[in-house]
């Protein structure tokens, strides 16, 4: 019941008590009627007024009750977003406030496989890069809690800092990095095609950056493998997901298809989606990743570091008469003939070389480093902390062992030549045993599908192939 209308019944109700007194008066005098009357309207008007009392104090009671309860929640509102910001965690946006921020999405400053990036300033003066995570597939709302599962929970000097996150609707999702001002590594190693490559910045690194980027990446990704409450496991990585800042220090971005696990998990089975040419063996066989998967995309990061150029190069051949065939040229594969026959130097970027700043021992040792991390078998490979010590030469790094190279991804090869990002769960997957021949056939018999299995329950297909041997 409201207040007013609580005072209104209470004196209303006492006035017609009053009333009804002083008319029994007139009309029974002091008879017995009267004080029948006048005994039951006093104790009506003693009760309501009772009723008032207990009423006011317990209203008075709960109001006291509310303040307190607000200004505790308040106050623990005020600790948790104080504490949220001290550890480092996202903050929710409004929609609104990044429309203001990015000036109606005005400058984009990237584009991936699942997102666009644009630049924005925040009302506090930082600069951000807001990523927007492309709808219309379920993969958007499952990239979007996988990256913000992933890089919230970790924080390290090379890996990017997740500042916040937007939930517009169902399927439109935003994240808010801190902007890294020298975009991605890719547009600072490969050598420009044109005015295309021109136009997105960038230009080349020295050796002593190239060195340095080695070991950021190396350590984020040690940090990840190792040193975090979960093992998070990044399984994209590649050129065009780690940034460089002012200073070309490399940060690790792109958290889309990264993976939390238990810290006693050993191996996870997954759905596909990375990038031609940074995927490993064993995950292209459906044989399950693991941090070593990460370890392997990293080499090849190594290998193009060095040379300045992908790792697997699409090439056409006029094989009979006008019939053109694709072939794939492998550059690790190159790089081991160049090692042994003596001219590794013949495989680095020759922009670096005409600056003559390259050390050879320097260059074998990253050689030696990539080759080890690009073994075929996962055990064989380094963890990244190991790599972290090889590269920072607190331990020497050892031959590494020879090993047959698996040369391209098979999923890649049906799909573009462009370096993009390739989706395996959308795929036809009967498609596969077609593809595996194609394939076969792009390389010339040296990839030969001989086992395709698919069993119904456990939709796995499993195939294995020639090996090319480095020689
Ligand atoms: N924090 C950032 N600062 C500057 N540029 C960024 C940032 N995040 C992403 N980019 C640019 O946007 C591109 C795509 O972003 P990315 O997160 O890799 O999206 P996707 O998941 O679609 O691959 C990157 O390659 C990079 O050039
Ligand atoms: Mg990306």
């Amino acid at each position: 019941m409201e207040d007013r209308t609580a005072n209104i019944i209470t004196i209303a109700s006492i006035i017609n008590l009053t009333v009804l007194i002083i008319v029994s008066r007139i009309i029974f005098h002091l008879t017995e009627p009267f004080f029948l009357i006048l005994g039951a309207s006093l104790a009506a008007i003693l009760a309501t007024i009772g009723f008032y009392i207990i009423r006011r104090n317990n209203h008075s009671r709960r109001q006291q009750l509310e303040t307190i309860i607000a200004s505790e929640g308040k106050e623990l509102r005020i600790e948790y977003s104080f504490l949220r910001k001290v550890a480092g965690l996202p903050t929710k946006f409004k929609f609104q406030e990044l429309e203001e921020a990015t000036d109606n999405w005005k400058s984009l400053i990237g584009k991936g496989g699942s997102a666009t990036v644009y630049k924005g300033c925040l009302k506090d003066g930082t600069a951000v890069a807001v990523k927007r995570i492309q709808h219309g597939e379920d993969r958007g709302e499952k990239e979007f809690r996988s990256e913000i599962a992933a890089i919230a929970s970790v924080q390290h000097v090379n890996l990017v800092r997740l500042i916040g996150y937007c939930i517009h609707t169902n399927n439109l999702h935003f994240l808010v990095y801190d902007f890294i001002p020298n975009g991605s590594l890719s547009n600072w190693i490969y050598a420009p095609l044109g005015s295309a490559a021109n136009s997105r910045g960038g230009g080349c690194l020295t050796w002593s950056q190239r060195l340095k980027v080695a070991v950021d990446v190396a350590k984020a990704l040690a940090y990840l493998h190792h040193d975090c409450r979960s093992k998070v496991l990044h399984l994209d990585v590649k050129p065009e997901n780690i940034l460089l800042d002012g200073s070309y220090n490399a940060i690790v971005s792109d958290f889309g298809i990264s993976k939390l696990m238990r810290r006693d998990d050993s191996r996870i089975v997954t759905g596909m989606r990375g990038t031609r040419g940074y995927i490993a063996p064993e995950w292209l066989l459906g044989v399950g990743i693991s941090e070593k998967s990460d370890v392997f995309s990293y080499g090849i990061v190594l290998f193009e570091l060095i040379s300045g150029r992908r790792s697997i190069k699409a090439i056409d051949v006029d094989a009979h008469g006008n019939k053109i065939r694709r072939r794939f040229e492998y550059f690790p594969k190159i790089i081991t003939e160049k090692l042994k026959a003596g001219h590794i130097m013949e495989t680095v970027d020759t922009r670096l070389m005409d600056l003559s700043q390259v050390d050879e021992n320097e260059v074998k040792k990253l050689v030696h480093v990539a080759l080890w991390c690009i073994q075929d078998k996962p055990r064989r490979r380094p963890s990244m902390t190991e790599v972290v010590k090889w590269l920072e030469g607190r331990v020497a790094v050892e031959e590494p062992p020879e090993t047959k190279m698996i040369v391209v991804d098979l999923l890649s090869i049906a799909k573009g030549e462009n370096g993009e990002d390739v989706g395996w769960q959308n795929r036809n997957k009967k498609k596969k045993p077609g593809v595996i021949a194609r394939v076969a056939s792009q390389l010339n018999g040296c990839l030969a599908p001989n086992v395709y299995s698919d069993t119904p329950g456990s939709k796995s297909f499993t195939y294995s192939m020639t090996m090319i041997s480095p020689r």
